[in-house]
C-alpha cells in the first residue's frame, strides 16, 4: 500500500509555542511533530516532517515530492492566501494533498478566508488545532486507498 507522507509546514510555523495563544496551541513545533508522527503511526501511514521559511524551498520540495512520497499533508502558513508559486508547484506534483490549518481562517480576518491552494486539494481541515492533523492523516489514508 502507497503509505508515505510528507507532513509539509511553511513560514512562521517555526515559530509555534510564541504565537497568538488565541489560535494556536501552546506546542512547539518539534512538539507537534512527534505528535502527528504518532497519529501516522496509528493509521499505518509514514511520516517526514519539512518546515521553511522560504517559498522558493518549498516549492522545489514539491518538485521532489512525487518521486519520494505517495501524498502530502500540507499547511503552508500566510502562503495559503497568496502564493500562486505554491499552488502551481501543487499542481504539477499531482499528489493526494490535504490542506491543514490549526486556526479557523474562515473565522478571521477577511484576507485569511482566501486559500489559493484549496483547488488543487483533495481536502481541507481547518480550526480544529493538531488533533485536525489527525483528522488531515485520515483523509489522505482514504485518498491513497483509493476512496476519493
Ligand atoms: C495558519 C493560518 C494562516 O492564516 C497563518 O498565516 C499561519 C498559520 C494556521 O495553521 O492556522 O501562519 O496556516
Amino acid at each position: 500500500m502507497r503509505n508515505r507522507v510528507w507532513v509539509m509546514h511553511g513560514v512562521n510555523l517555526d515559530q509555534l509555542g510564541k504565537r497568538d495563544p488565541e489560535h494556536y496551541p501552546a506546542i512547539t513545533l518539534t512538539e507537534l511533530e512527534m505528535r502527528v508522527g504518532r497519529f501516522a503511526r496509528e493509521l499505518a501511514l509514514e511520516a517526514t516532517f519539512f518546515q521553511t521559511n522560504h517559498e522558493g524551498e518549498f516549492c522545489e520540495w514539491l518538485h521532489e515530492a512525487p518521486e519520494r512520497t505517495d501524498g502530502l499533508v500540507l499547511n503552508p502558513g500566510a502562503w495559503t492566501h497568496y502564493s500562486y508559486a505554491i499552488r502551481d508547484a501543487l499542481e504539477v506534483a499531482a499528489l493526494p494533498a490535504i490542506e491543514v490549518h490549526l486556526s479557523d481562517i474562515e473565522g478571521r480576518e477577511e484576507w485569511r478566508r482566501r486559500s489559493v491552494i484549496r483547488d488543487v486539494c483533495a481536502g481541507v481541515v481547518q480550526g480544529r488545532g493538531l488533533e485536525g492533523y489527525r483528522e488531515a492523516l485520515d483523509l489522505l489514508r482514504t485518498s491513497l486507498a483509493g476512496g476519493r
